[in-house]
């Protein structure tokens, strides 16, 4: 007989038992599935997308038009590329002397400049990279779609290690502690907690006492605590929190890692609060990248949509909508010229969009002027041994910390190879900001300062080179991403049409600092743009 919980009403359970009981296991499934509890066989629903056809002008017999692409950094070149397979007359005008916009991978032999600051010449050994924007990708994203029709080969890009650390000086951590071990004494205290107040009968009003008891089952393996009789106690001696002597043969069963820190010095160290980062639906493990560089992907866009179709070092100056066209006119090589075309689709930061004189109107100059630029930026450590892997154990991921570093990534290739690198930090806002105030030398410093508090001296010795970006002194971007203060009526004014004026970018999207966002807003411009083209 199914218990209701107290209070009254027919629990989820008792529903589906008297559906299981009259439509069989399968009804109960499906009814499961509705009510949200069942794991679908399928995937998301996905946008669809119909790519532009040559076909689709010649059934109707209409001529592609000219598009005018600002910017060739994901957004730019993926709409190119999906007009481009209708025929239509694209030419993208970017400002930069490369293509990828934000996605961009430093290597050796590579100049990096900085707004008001020096040039860095990247010393990089072969092989060595470092992916200095988007550096992880999502399986159920469109990036991934684009990896396999462009033919960008993918390997596993570590998210979330329990070998890699946390350290939290601010809550007084001396020494850093393993990802494993810190949910192993989160959960298993946690554990705890729940089953003991769950047997004092403290949540009656909300579970059945089979509910109770399969709680309690549950509980007993998510934190590997005692019984009843010992009252649910985490111990923390069956080996999950690790080892300090390995197991092995014979009668070497190991010796676990302690002592057990009490359950009031694992609340206050707060290690729990990196936990929920790997649970985000564009963060959860398995994640990809691709192999040799993240800039594979605008490389093969770029590539498909030909060369004679991007003009680089070309600076946009002013946008004209005009009654049939657009004209945009841009600087490039000292001489101002003129780009005439039937539509503009615009993907450069709304924030430089917002200096660019154009007819749009008030309203649009004000949406442009909304988002607020986010600041990131990265250090690469390029090591001459993979002390990382040798000594420690670590075989990617990522570390995680209040320092101003952030974050210290360790390399999810090339394991075992001679060098590698390790991204020293990576981080946002305040803490990027004043790693962005300092030269690349200051940086270097500061970056193995903190370093050096989580893997000890062993860090400051070895390095073959070092290159660091702030995104926010990158000329021509200016940010590492945006964030909407509300995605109210300035968002959707951007997301229309303004005469013959698209915008497109992550930063019109719900992914935003993804190139996923950048993908989905080109296919929504290429569609809507397409259509209006056939219509005539
Ligand atoms: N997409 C960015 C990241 O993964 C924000 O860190």
């Amino acid at each position: 007989m199914t218990e209701e919980p107290k209070g009254g009403g027919v629990s989820r359970r008792g529903f589906l038992t008297r559906v299981g009981a009259t439509g069989g296991a399968g009804a109960m499934f499906a009814t499961m599935g509705a009510l949200g509890l069942a794991p679908s066989a399928e995937a998301a629903t996905r946008v669809p997308f119909q790519p532009p056809r040559r076909s689709d002008f010649t059934l109707r017999g209409r001529g592609a038009a000219r598009i005018a692409v600002l910017g060739a950094g994901v957004a730019g070149l993926a709409a190119a590329y999906e007009l481009g397979k209708a025929g239509y007359d694209v030419t993208i005008l970017e400002a930069q002397d490369r293509v990828g916009g934000r996605n961009r991978t430093l290597r050796g032999g590579d100049r990096l400049a900085e707004m008001g600051g020096d040039t860095q010449r990247i010393g990089f050994g072969k092989g060595v990279y470092m992916n200095a924007g988007p550096a992880r990708i999502a399986q159920w994203m469109t990036t991934m779609d684009y990896c396999r029709e462009l033919g960008v080969p993918l390997e596993v890009f570590t998210n979330s290690n329990a070998d890699a650390y946390i350290y939290n000086q601010s809550a007084g951590m001396t020494a850093p502690v393993r990802w494993r071990t810190a949910k192993a004494d989160v959960y298993g205290y946690i554990s705890e907690l729940l089953a003991k107040a769950t047997d004092q009968g403290a949540l009656d009003q909300r579970l059945t006492g089979t509910d109770k008891e399969r709680l309690l089952s549950f509980l007993s393996g998510f934190g590997a605590i005692g019984g009843r009789a010992s009252g649910f106690a985490y111990t923390g001696t069956d080996g999950r929190r690790g080892y300090t002597v390995d197991p092995g043969a014979a009668e070497n069963a190991g010796t676990v890692l302690g002592p057990v820190p009490s359950l009031s010095d694992v609340l206050a160290s707060g290690v729990g609060r990196s936990f929920s980062f790997e649970f985000g639906y564009s963060q959860a493990m398995l994640m990809f990248q691709p192999v040799g560089g993240m800039d594979a992907i605008p490389r093969a866009l770029a590539k498909a949509v030909g060369a004679g179709r991007i003009r680089t070092g070309a600076q946009v100056t002013k946008i004209t909508n005009l009654a049939g066209g657009v004209e945009i006119e841009y600087e490039r090589e000292g001489r101002t010229r003129t780009l005439a075309a039937d539509y503009c689709i615009a993907t450069l930061p709304p924030h430089l969009l917002a200096k660019i004189p154009h007819n749009l109107g008030a309203s649009v100059q004000s949406a442009l002027g909304t988002p607020v630029p986010a600041s990131t930026g990265k250090i690469g450590l390029e090591y001459k041994s993979r002390w990382w892997e040798d000594e420690e154990r670590i075989y990617g991921g990522i570390t995680n910390t209040d320092l101003d570093i952030s974050t210290i990534w360790y390399p999810s290739h090339d394991y075992h190879a001679q060098r590698g690198l390790v991204v020293g930090y990576y981080n946002f806002g305040a803490n990027s900001d004043a790693y962005a105030r300092l030269t690349h030398a200051e940086r270097l410093r500061r970056a193995l300062d903190a370093g050096a508090k989580i893997h000890g001296d062993r860090y400051r010795q070895g390095i073959a080179s070092s290159a660091s970006i702030a995104w926010s002194r990158q000329q021509h971007i200016q940010g590492g991403w945006i964030s909407w203060p509300s995605r109210g009526a300035e968002y959707r004014l951007l997301n229309q049409p303004q005469g013959n004026v698209y915008f497109s970018g992550d930063w019109l999207s719900y992914e935003i600092a993804w190139q996923h966002g950048s993908f989905e807003s080109a296919r929504k411009v290429v569609t809507e743009l397409h259509q209006r083209v056939l219509k005539g």
